[in-house]
């Protein structure tokens, strides 16, 4: 399977390809062109229409997640997910990997462990598309995939054994660049949800994984930084009508001992709480030697129904919530 046959462009729904004569180049017939960069991506966030937009993650928190994600701070939640999706995959197709794309991946530890988790436990080929609004977490993404010798080219071709491959691309999750129907399954890590989307992309009978936050996830750091903190509930349900059948809900908690503030400063970073925190709660937190914490979030499981999908392959015209 061909990472073209699932990209299209994202300003018309065509097909992209790389001629000879303009091998930096994807492009389509209507002739809009997206550069392939040097560290495997091709920036498909369409020119004009979200490139210059702030829903990226700066710079910092792309680098503080990579930090203490590649740590293996989260791995449990990486299995869970692996695990998840193990056992209610179908049987993998002898036609081609299974394809997974991460809406809103950031810098794509997870999109890359669980697409190697996946492939290690199931045997199955994985062709796993991360996609986020920052273009450096794009290219966090594909450096990390490279290093573990996973990254497949913009227009690379998956080798059609149990290997999982990995790209990461600059895209509106809200307007995938990604074929009507292709995707065995969407993930979505704390990110905003985009559902008519992900029914869009999903194949009939695909999955749609969402982990959010619980009540009292990370209530230890909240409690160094807040003098009051303020419990909410938040748990994603898709919109009255949308062709989602809940199959499960798994409650997930471990364990964060953080010894030293590199590893404390960076949680802190990745965290919504980086904008917000007051400035005394700042400066108790980096008095700290040790922090000792529960990550708890919830992993939600969806079936899409095999109803009718939208038409064609132009990325629906959805408009984003707030970021949650
Ligand atoms: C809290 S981060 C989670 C990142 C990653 N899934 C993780 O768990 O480490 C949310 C991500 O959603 C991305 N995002 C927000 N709005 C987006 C949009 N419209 N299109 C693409 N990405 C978006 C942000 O850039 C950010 O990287
Ligand atoms: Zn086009």
């Amino acid at each position: 399977m061909k990472l073209t046959d699932i990209l299209i462009c994202p300003l018309c729904g065509a097909s992209l390809t790389r001629a000879p004569e303009e091998p930096g180049t994807l492009r389509c017939g209507e002739g809009h062109a997206y550069d392939l960069s040097r560290a495997g991506y091709v920036n498909l966030l369409p020119p004009g229409r979200g490139r210059n937009k702030k829903t990226g993650d700066e710079r910092a928190m792309i680098r503080a997640r990579a930090a203490f994600l590649r740590r293996g701070f989260y791995d449990p939640l990486d299995r869970a997910v692996r695990d998840l999706l193990k056992d209610s995959l179908p049987d993998a197709s002898e036609s081609g990997a299974t394809v997974l794309c991460d809406m809103g991946a950031g810098e794509g530890t997870h999109t890359v462990k669980i697409a190697a988790g996946l492939s290690e436990a199931s045997g199955r080929g994985v062709l796993a598309l991360g996609f986020d609004a920052s273009k450096h977490g794009a290219e966090s993404g594909c450096r990390y995939a490279r290093s573990l010798g996973l990254l497949i080219d913009a227009d690379g071709e998956h080798p059609g054994d149990g290997s999982a491959r990995v790209v990461c691309l600059p895209a509106n999750l809200f307007h995938l660049p990604v074929r009507s129907g292709c995707a065995d399954a969407a993930l979505s890590l704390f990110a905003p949800i985009a559902w008519e989307e992900a029914a869009r992309i999903l194949k009939p009978d695909g999955l749609f994984l969402a982990v959010s936050s619980g009540r009292e996830h990370l209530l230890a750091l909240r409690r160094v930084l807040y003098d009051e903190v303020r419990l909410t509930d938040f748990r994603p349900e898709p919109p009255d009508g949308a062709p989602f059948a809940l199959l499960n809900r798994i409650p997930l908690e471990f364990p964060l001992t953080l010894e030293g503030q590199e590893d404390i400063q960076n949680l802190f970073t990745m965290t919504p709480f980086f904008h917000r925190a007051p400035e005394p709660g700042r400066e108790r937190l980096a008095a700290l030697e040790t922090l000792t914490d529960t990550a708890r979030m919830e992993l939600s499981l969806w079936r899409r129904l095999p109803v009718e999908a939208p038409s064609g392959d132009r990325p629906s015209e959805e408009t984003p919530d707030e970021e949650a």
